[in-house]
């Protein structure tokens, strides 16, 4: 097994065992929302949120980790969902535009670089009026926010993972439009909703 094999493998042990503590009800929350057929997810890691894919979506699952997306593959199979497998980086889509109907992503936006270009690209990719879900860990405020703003540089460069990070403010500079927030975990983890602003035609009003 290479290193890389390795770390998939130990990511899909620890994560099984933080879903059954609490993330697998939040998963299943967002996956209530989700609009067919076309779906993206990004970020699909080892494929935890197969259980909640559908007949009658046509998923396409992405990731930039090629051995995260080979065990993604696998759980699919043996749970009988179907999916098309995208090696791509989210910061540059390999998709036209205006093509799902959904996009979503399961605690991805903690762990980019530039998380603008992310959801610049999940915009220019879903039709207009399509939806944007996202359930990730965000800035939270008060006194724990305050810590957690503290102490979130340094474990950035430990783990790669920003955990106080304004997501949905990133969302509303994307240009997306009727955002809502749920929080779910102190406040430092939410499901954000919104969609693509639809193009109104010259005889509906200004094209927007
Ligand atoms: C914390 S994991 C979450 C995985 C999965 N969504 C879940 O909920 O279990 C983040 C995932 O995002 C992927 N990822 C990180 N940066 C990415 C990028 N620029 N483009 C596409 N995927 C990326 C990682 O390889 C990893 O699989």
């Amino acid at each position: 097994m290479n290193n890389s094999v390795k770390t998939a493998a130990t990511y899909d042990f620890m994560m099984r065992a933080f879903d059954r503590l609490m993330i697998k009800g939040w998963r299943k929350q967002l996956w209530a929302g989700v609009k067919g057929p076309l779906v993206l997810e990004a970020g699909v890691g080892t494929g935890l949120n197969a259980d909640f894919y559908k007949d009658d979506f046509h998923i396409t699952a992405l990731d930039n980790n090629h051995s995260f997306l080979g065990i993604a593959r696998r759980r699919a199979e043996i749970k009988k969902k179907k999916a098309d497998f995208v090696s791509g980086d989210i910061e540059k889509l390999p998709f036209a535009s205006n093509r799902f109907d959904t996009a979503l992503t399961t605690f991805l936006f903690c762990q980019l670089e530039k998380p603008q270009l992310g959801m610049a690209e999940l915009n220019r990719v879903l039709k207009p009026g399509g939806q944007l879900l996202l359930l990730e860990h965000v800035r939270t405020y008060g006194l724990l926010g305050r810590l957690l703003e503290i102490i979130s540089g340094p474990l950035y460069k430990m783990t790669g993972d920003h955990i106080a990070r304004d997501t949905e403010e990133i969302t509303a500079e994307a240009g997306f439009v009727n955002i809502s927030a749920k929080p779910l975990f102190t406040r430092g983890v939410k499901i954000i909703s919104a969609e693509k602003k639809q193009i109104l035609s010259h005889r509906d009003g200004p094209v927007t």
